[in-house]
């Protein structure tokens, strides 16, 4: 029994394939054409999973989409009247909908008819809780997906009981936490599609002055209710416009706030206009308006459905500030968050949608991993490596306990590591797959990471990894992150201990590395703890304003174009001839472990 969950025309493409209900791969369409946050039909992404799977398209059983067309359509047609261009654009996107087939047979080069698959359509929000439910490891759970927008609503819960999942309720447009976030995220200065994470970074450094007038912007309105203050926005006048001609493009979002907003908070900062304390107080109330409708959502959906379990997708879900805080606000005892919460995650959505609400079959499957994408094997990575070498790398090959072991030595000693070892992660954080890895026990080691390689806004944090034995001894928390979905305080004891990774208001967005699940890495971060005594290091993702490297090209391409020091990739030790020759260690003279 062969399932293809495709997400398509829409933002975060992917697909994802099950076989006998159990996932075989999943991966984002951006990582293999390069095209940050691709939307379009994931044709490559299709063809991976097909080929891991050892089928043909036309011998796919079942094709999930993650869209509806049909769902909420009396609400659909009342704003289609009132707001015609956004419907135009709606109508055509569901046009593209109702072609897949044939889009499909366009792409694979194969006749319409030959794809034998049932097609099935299944709501966004349902596919976005199955997504988080379904591979679970609970038996039972409470459910919850909050994003901006899909299949007109913005948000719904359910309760999952074995292979069963039961909608109790949901929040339809043109109310959506999703879109408040963006609006203000475009309000302060971030246009690009996909900037909300920066602005949660930003929250940190600022004080929730402005609170009051943001409960008027975001409110709850009862235990599973909140409202919008819908004389700050446009979009239920206007629609949410977002747009992407292919795949070859970064979707691009329209403005979503109003003329009143900016009366009421002042005027919108410019994407060049310098960060002040105003915009910081501003994140830093967004952020608490926000986890103040969230803490009522969890106690409400608590209440409602008794569980102790709770899953969690959709955009929302990666606001990790608020989801540590879920254990304080309500009686969830555990809490699981899929790798890919936002809408890529709808193909694996879809597919166990279709497995089990569909289908009925039995659950089998957890994901504890997010190695869930393309991996190279030794001989390819040699032959990209002998392929591209002009003489300017040294290169050695060492069995894996030596290459653990100089791997830590490199980072004890200050050097900047590109780690590129397995399966691709599925989702948009880099979890010791495809990962740049450095020293946590430098404070400078966060500006050293920005100045040589990530270019990035200074006040976003970088995030550790930790062996899970040691969370306990370094976090206030020690429930398991590890798909780097939570921000936990760090003990004030440790803050010294591990500066690089820690924010400016003492948390950090932990990645939680159990052995049995990623057994590479943690041998890795145990060797870096023996040499140090600190079991952690700090993980940022393999590339440089681009997607995540994916190929050995990439990953080569992106180490030779930055000033990292060593590149780890599969057994291979990479190191410039240029940087070792002038003696230089690493940039900053860093030649001894620190001790
Ligand atoms: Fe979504």
């Amino acid at each position: 029994m062969i399932i293809l969950g495709i997400n398509a025309y829409h933002a975060n493409a992917s697909a994802a394939i099950v076989a006998d209900g159990r996932l075989l791969a999943a991966v984002e369409e951006e990582r293999l054409n390069r095209v940050k946050y691709a939307a379009g039909l994931p044709a490559r992404a299709i063809q991976y999973c097909l080929d891991q799977a050892g089928v043909k398209l036309a011998e796919v059983d079942h094709i999930a989409i993650p869209r509806d067309p049909r769902a909420r359509l009396a609400t659909k047609l009342r704003f289609a009247m009132r707001m015609p261009r956004f419907a135009f654009e709606r109508a055509r996107v569901m046009a593209r909908f109702a072609g897949i087939r044939e889009d499909l047979a366009s792409a694979f080069e194969i006749a319409p008819e030959s794809i034998r698959a049932q097609f099935h359509r299944i709501e966004h929000h349902s596919a976005h809780l199955a997504s988080a439910y379904f591979v679970s490891p609970y038996e039972r759970a409470a459910v919850l997906s909050a994003d901006g927008l899909g299949d007109f609503a913005s948000s719904m819960w359910a309760v999952g009981e074995g292979q069963r999942m039961r909608i109790l309720g949901e929040i339809t447009f043109p109310h959506s936490l999703g879109m408040y976030y963006t609006a203000l995220t475009q309000y302060l200065g971030f246009w690009k599609f996909g900037d909300e994470y920066k602005v949660m970074g930003l929250a940190a450094y600022g004080q929730p002055e402005f609170l009051e007038e943001f409960r008027r912007i975001v409110r709850a309105d009862g235990p599973l209710s909140f409202r919008l203050g819908l004389e700050y926005f446009t979009h239920q006048n206007q629609g949410a416009e977002m747009s992407w001609r292919d795949a070859s493009q970064t979707p691009v979002l329209g403005r979503l706030f109003s003329t009143y907003l900016e009366k009421r908070l002042g005027p919108t900062r410019k994407a060049e206009e310098p960060l002040e304390q105003r915009h910081r107080n501003l994140a830093a109330s967004m952020q608490a308006a926000l986890e103040e409708v969230l803490a009522a959502h969890w106690a409400g959906l608590a209440k409602k459905t008794g569980e102790k379990s709770l899953c969690l997708a959709g955009g929302v879900a990666f606001n990790c500030l608020a989801n540590g805080k879920i254990f304080d606000h309500s009686p969830f005892e555990r809490v699981y968050v899929q790798p890919a919460a936002g809408d890529a995650g709808l193909s694996v959505g879809a597919a166990f949608a279709v497995e089990h609400q569909i289908l009925g079959r039995p659950r089998e499957f957890v994901m504890e991993h997010a190695g869930w994408g393309p991996e190279f094997s030794q001989q390819q990575i040699r032959a990209v490596i002998a392929g591209s070498s002009n003489g300017d790398m040294q290169l050695s090959e060492l069995d894996e306990d030596s290459l653990v072991q100089s791997t830590a030595r490199h980072i004890a000693a200050g050097k900047i590591v590109g780690w590129f070892q397995g399966r691709v992660e599925w989702g948009p954080r880099a979890l010791g797959q495809r990962s740049i890895l450095a020293d946590p026990r430098r404070a400078e080691m966060k500006d050293i990471l920005n100045r040589r390689i990530k270019h990035r806004e200074i006040f976003r944090p970088f995030a550790p990894s930790i062996i899970e034995e040691a969370v306990p001894e370094y976090f206030e928390r020690s429930d398991p992150s590890p798909f780097m979905t939570f921000a936990y305080s760090v003990r004030p004891e440790k803050r010294a201990v591990i500066p690089a990774p820690t924010h400016v208001d003492g948390t950090a967005r932990l990645q939680t590395v159990n052995r049995g699940a990623n057994p590479l890495y943690w041998k890795l971060l145990r060797a870096v703890g023996d040499l140090t005594g600190v079991p952690v290091v700090l993980n940022t993702s393999f590339n440089d304003n681009e997607p995540i490297v994916c190929r050995p090209e990439e990953a080569l391409d992106c180490f030779r174009r930055t000033q990292m020091d060593v590149l780890v990739m599969g057994n291979f030790t990479i190191e410039k001839k240029a940087a070792l020759a002038a003696g230089a260690i690493s940039a900053e003279g860093f030649a001894e472990p620190l001790k």
